[in-house]
């Protein structure tokens, strides 16, 4: 599906395809989201199909306004109206107890709900044409690159969605942050642009934090590097990658060189020059810039079809929260509960890093 220019016409267009329960993906400053009638199970069930997503993922509803969310939630905390005052529209998802009404289709089978209002003109525009929730989850396939511009839905989704409204690239460049307000102290689920202590400077309190925010980088070198078919990981490039801090990566790519590997190197601040053997992209020193660029650049490198992708450790202060939380995501080893991506399920060789002799 090629996309087609947000102007006026197209997203009234779009918003007629919403009523009638197909499937249209349009910019948020996030991210593309992939959306269908959040009232209609079956267009809901539309947008599992087009991902390959497991049903029980459950997705966020997007809104046009503060108001909405007495049309989808039971109960509205003072925290929740806190918030959105602060931060609405904006990258910032609230989960809620849903209204009885709220089909099971759109939360996964639970009975809390996701709701966000984006800001961007486009979902907004599409939202007020609309007239209702439109259900969104990221516009790629199941744990997929998250796309920030038009061009990678067509390349996610191919004729799987039925219009891609085309509003340029993504401001924000990560998902929303997502903060669980459904019962008892607020819990952050998901780090993103607006940080745990802007929010915690509007709800005078204290976030719960997730257990295990994957923020760390590879403590060393492991011994080889797996097929992307065994690391079933979120937000993940197809291509094997791995987060290492600057003052170790010369020699590791010295090594990999010297093993005939062909690399991709996303950079902080460490220069290397490139060579036929060693693909550089350079990101913005500023946390913000390089969020917007960091799927982009990550969706290029792993377009080249090389054998592995380094990326060097950014800062672990706060600004850099998110970022690190989807580096750790794009680089986790261990399995989790994604399949491996179709494209890519054919077992690669293993690389082996490190080691003169191996092949
Ligand atoms: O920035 C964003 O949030 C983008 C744009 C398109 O708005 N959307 C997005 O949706 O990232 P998705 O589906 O890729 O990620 C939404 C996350 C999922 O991890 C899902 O589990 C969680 O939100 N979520 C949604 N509803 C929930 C609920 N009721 N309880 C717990 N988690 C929920
Ligand atoms: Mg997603």
């Amino acid at each position: 599906m090629k996309p087609i220019i947000a102007d006026a016409d197209a997203i009234n267009r779009a918003a007629e395809l919403l009523r009638q329960g197909r499937l249209v993906a349009f910019p948020t400053e996030t991210v593309y989201g992939l959306g269908a009638d959040a009232g209609n199970p079956v267009a809901v069930a539309g947008i599992f199909k087009a991902k390959g997503r497991p049903a029980d993922h459950p997705l966020i509803v997007h809104v046009a306004s503060i108001d909405s969310l007495y049309d989808w939630a039971c109960t509205v905390p003072d925290a929740a109206l806190k918030l959105a005052d602060r931060f609405w529209p904006g990258p910032l998802a609230m989960i809620l107890n849903k209204k009885p009404e709220v089909p099971l289709a759109v939360t996964g089978g639970q009975q809390t709900v996701g709701l966000r209002m984006p800001d961007h003109p486009v979902a907004l525009a599409l939202l007020k044409a609309f007239g209702g929730g439109i259900a969104a989850p990221s516009a790629n396939r199941f744990c997929r690159i998250s796309p920030t511009q038009a061009d990678h839905v067509s390349e996610e989704l191919g004729d799987a969605v039925d219009m891609i409204l085309d509003g340029g690239p993504c401001q924000v460049g990560v998902e929303s942050t997502i903060i669980d307000l459904s019962g008892g102290k607020p819990r952050l689920l998901r780090p993103g642009h607006i940080t745990r202590r802007e929010i915690e400077a509007v709800l005078q309190t204290e976030l719960i934090m997730p257990p295990t925010l994957n923020t760390a980088p590879a403590p060393e070198m492991p011994e080889e590097i797996r097929a992307p078919g065994m690391m079933n990981v979120h937000y993940a490039p197809t291509t094997p990658a791995i987060r290492y801090p600057a003052g170790r990566l010369p020699k590791m790519i010295q090594q990999l060189i010297a093993n005939d590997k062909r690399i991709g190197l996303l950079s902080y601040q460490l220069k290397i020059t490139p060579t036929s053997q060693i693909h550089v992209l350079s990101l913005p020193e500023q946390a913000g810039d390089y969020a917007q660029m960091l799927y982009t650049a990550l969706r290029e490198l792993d377009s080249l079809q090389l054998d592995l992708i380094l990326v060097e450790q950014p800062p672990q202060t706060e600004p850099w929260r998110a970022i690190n939380d989807r580096l750790g995501k794009a680089t986790a080893r261990s399995p989790d509960n994604c399949p491996a991506p179709k494209s890519c399920s054919h077992p690669l060789p293993t690389i082996h890093v490190g080691n003169e002799s191996s092949a």
